[in-house]
């Protein structure tokens, strides 16, 4: 059963944290910055913090020990998932990983998150046992890398534009018009998906 205060007190930070992320995009925009933008990788747009809670709350993302976020952004994904277990965010854009860093601080969450400004394939994402990806391209190369290391997590993937191939699908949420839907690799039987119930 979900404990009333600590209910609270997590609305409270969410709270805390969607205000810090509205007033950022409103001095981007005042000041000229687009809020979505080519990196040497892909492209960032980000995720809106209040379907990421609803979604986490949802499935119970303190379940999992770990989760990383694969292109984490300003790092919206990764403070909001804080409120719920570890989180590593990975981003490959210096000026998005260092508004993500600030973001935790300012917010009182990074003994809970951290952030690594690097290409997310050469990292060892499978330590994981939960991985976010709003994608910005085909997952073909993700889905090669979980199949590979015979993955037995849960990849939690935003919107419906680029599902994975090879992935099996375990659960689907929706919100409004936004998706989340998990995956397991092939080899992990949705019985071994840690945490979630089909
Ligand atoms: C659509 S944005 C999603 C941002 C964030 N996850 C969110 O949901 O708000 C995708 C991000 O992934 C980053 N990215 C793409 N490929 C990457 C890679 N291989 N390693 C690290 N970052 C990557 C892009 O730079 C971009 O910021």
């Amino acid at each position: 059963m979900r404990n009333p205060d600590s209910e609270r007190s997590r609305t409270r930070r969410f709270l805390s944290i969607l205000r810090h992320y509205r007033s950022q995009y409103a001095a981007w925009e005042a000041s000229g910055q687009r809020l979505y933008r080519e990196t040497v990788l892909g492209a960032w747009a980000s995720s809106r913090p209040e379907h990421l809670y609803y979604f986490f709350r949802g499935i119970d993302l303190s379940r999992f020990k770990l989760l990383v976020d694969l292109g984490c952004g300003d790092g919206v994904v990764a403070c909001v998932a804080s409120l719920f277990t570890h989180v590593v965010g990975i981003e490959i854009d210096a000026d998005l990983c260092r508004a993500g860093r600030d973001a935790s601080v300012v917010l009182g969450l990074e003994s809970r998150v951290d952030f690594i400004c690097g290409d997310f394939t050469s990292q060892q994402i499978t330590k994981a046992d939960c991985l976010f990806v709003y994608p910005d391209k085909p997952l073909a190369r993700l889905e090669a890398i979980l199949t590979e290391a015979a993955w037995r997590g849960t990849l939690l993937v935003y919107g419906p534009h680029l599902p994975p191939e090879r992935l099996k699908l375990w659960d689907r949420r929706s919100c409004g018009r936004e998706r989340l839907v998990m995956y397991t690799t092939p080899s992990g039987s949705g019985r071994s998906a840690p945490g979630l119930r089909p």
